[in-house]
């Protein structure tokens, strides 16, 4: 069997983990969700989910991962074997999140191509993302492209392929995100952008905040995905687990803050201080952003630093993905890495073709309105996700004990929070994750209306 990879240290470890975790859900879905869930107040209980429930999770995954020396499809099972079926359920979601991934990554790489071909104009014309949608052929042109380079970058191993990719991108990545939110908060007008985003209004609160906050937490970390199961085992035994724990949360949300920083002045500049433009939810990043550029008059360069950027996040966290997988089917068959990583591209490329097809040819197959896109993103973040989140705090807590978590942990830690850790695990997450996943089901099938 192959050697297995294992990264040089705590700083590969944390450009890594904080690699995989800032991406799409930081840069496009964080300002969306922001703007619509009313700014300051979801960021207040955001900010409080990463640090206590996020950071729960966090650490139970990669010290499962350290501990066992395995991602996620043997990890489970080798510290309980009847448990073994959420190493499959840690597999089958980043299986579906990664042909998704990568048709959303394709998307960006049209963009890209369009800013730094000067083509902004085009790109902030309304209809122009629809047009894209509409076209299948292009789409699978650019999804390929993004599954190739994710492909190829897996296909060079943990150190070689992960962590320098992750290691050479992120500073770039955050400089660019300074560049750019400096832009946008010095507009005229970008100030009522800023009090929008920083002070909490307490008439936007509702229970929906709080469950948008609780998703976005899990995406945005990379948590119940088996991605922080698989880093944790690359991570050597004597790096401080709980220390770059703490610094991948402030990566992470330092990122999330930045992009919204980036986004929000921006449309309140551009829209004279007029809520309603920052509304247009996931199309936030993709419709209204172009035309901010568009009418700010540095489109080239500021759009195209931007899109650049989210590629370069997009990236990062799609190899994540996809080394979820492969570590998983390499310790479980002991297949060689560059065989499976050729495997699972192809397979993902492959699947990732329904949801491409979902917006022209098949867009009558839709479940409540979804797209297929939607229903793949749905079944992972509104129900697979919180069900293994679940099911890992039980197995954790009254399966193998605390305990285990603990001795793993401080082998190289001193473990400070420890008992918020003991809290969490225990009660207050498996109540709040149960929360989200009965009302989201419940809230897609039409029975409430969240
Ligand atoms: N954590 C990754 C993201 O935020 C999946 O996009």
């Amino acid at each position: 069997m192959e050697k297995r990879g294992k990264f040089s240290g705590s700083l590969g470890f944390v450009f890594a983990a904080a690699g995989s975790a800032v991406g799409l859900g930081n840069i496009w879905r964080f300002p969306y969700l922001a703007a619509k869930y009313g700014g300051g107040l979801f960021l207040l209980f955001y900010i409080l989910l990463v640090l206590s429930f996020g950071y729960t999770l966090m650490i139970a995954e990669n010290a499962i991962g350290r501990k066992t020396g395995k991602s996620a499809l043997c990890a489970f099972g080798e510290l309980n074997k009847k448990w073994s079926f959420l190493g499959v359920i840690a597999t089958i979601v980043p299986l579906i999140i990664l042909p998704y991934y990568n048709v959303i990554g394709g998307w960006v790489i049209r963009y890209v191509a369009e800013f730094v071909t000067g083509g902004h104009s085009a790109a902030a014309e309304d209809g122009f993302f629809e047009q894209m949608l509409a076209s299948p052929g292009h789409q699978i042109i650019f999804q390929l492209i993004f599954s190739l380079v994710t492909t190829f970058i897996i296909y060079r191993g943990v150190q070689g392929g992960v962590e320098k990719t992750s290691t050479f991108l992120m500073p770039i990545l955050i400089v660019l995100a300074v560049i750019v939110a400096v832009y946008s908060v010095t507009l005229p007008g970008a100030v009522l952008g800023l009090k929008y985003m920083f002070v909490p209004d307490f008439r936007h609160f509702s229970v929906q905040s709080i469950l948008a906050a609780l998703g976005q937490m899990f995406y945005s970390l990379s948590l119940a995905m088996g991605i922080m199961v698989a880093y944790g085992s690359y991570l050597p035994k004597n790096s401080d687990l709980e220390k770059n724990v703490g610094r991948i949360e402030v990566f992470d949300t330092g990122i999330a803050l930045l992009a919204a920083l980036m986004i929000i002045p921006a449309v309140f500049a551009f829209s004279g201080g007029d809520e309603t433009a920052l509304s247009a939810g996931p199309g936030l990043m993709f419709v209204t952003l172009p035309k901010v550029f568009e009418r700010m008059g540095a489109s080239t360069l500021i759009g195209s630093a931007f899109f650049i950027l989210v590629l370069l996040a997009a990236l990062t966290s799609s190899i994540s993905i996809m080394e979820a997988i492969v570590s998983s089917l390499c310790d479980k068959f002991g297949w060689n890495r560059k065989k499976a990583a050729v495997g699972i591209g192809i397979l993902s490329f492959v699947l990732g073709l329904p949801p491409i097809l979902g917006y022209s040819l098949w867009s009558g197959v839709t479940v409540g309105g979804m797209t297929i896109l939607d229903i793949m993103d749905f079944m992972t973040n509104s129900v697979l996700m919180p069900i293994l989140a679940l099911l890992t705090c039980v197995f954790v807590s009254y399966v193998i004990g605390v305990n285990v978590i603990h001795d793993e942990v401080m082998l190289s830690s001193k473990f400070k929070r420890r008992r918020i850790f003991d809290v969490m695990i225990k009660y207050i997450a498996p109540l709040l994750i149960a929360l989200i996943l009965v009302s989201s089901v419940l809230n897609a099938l039409g029975i409430i209306k969240l």
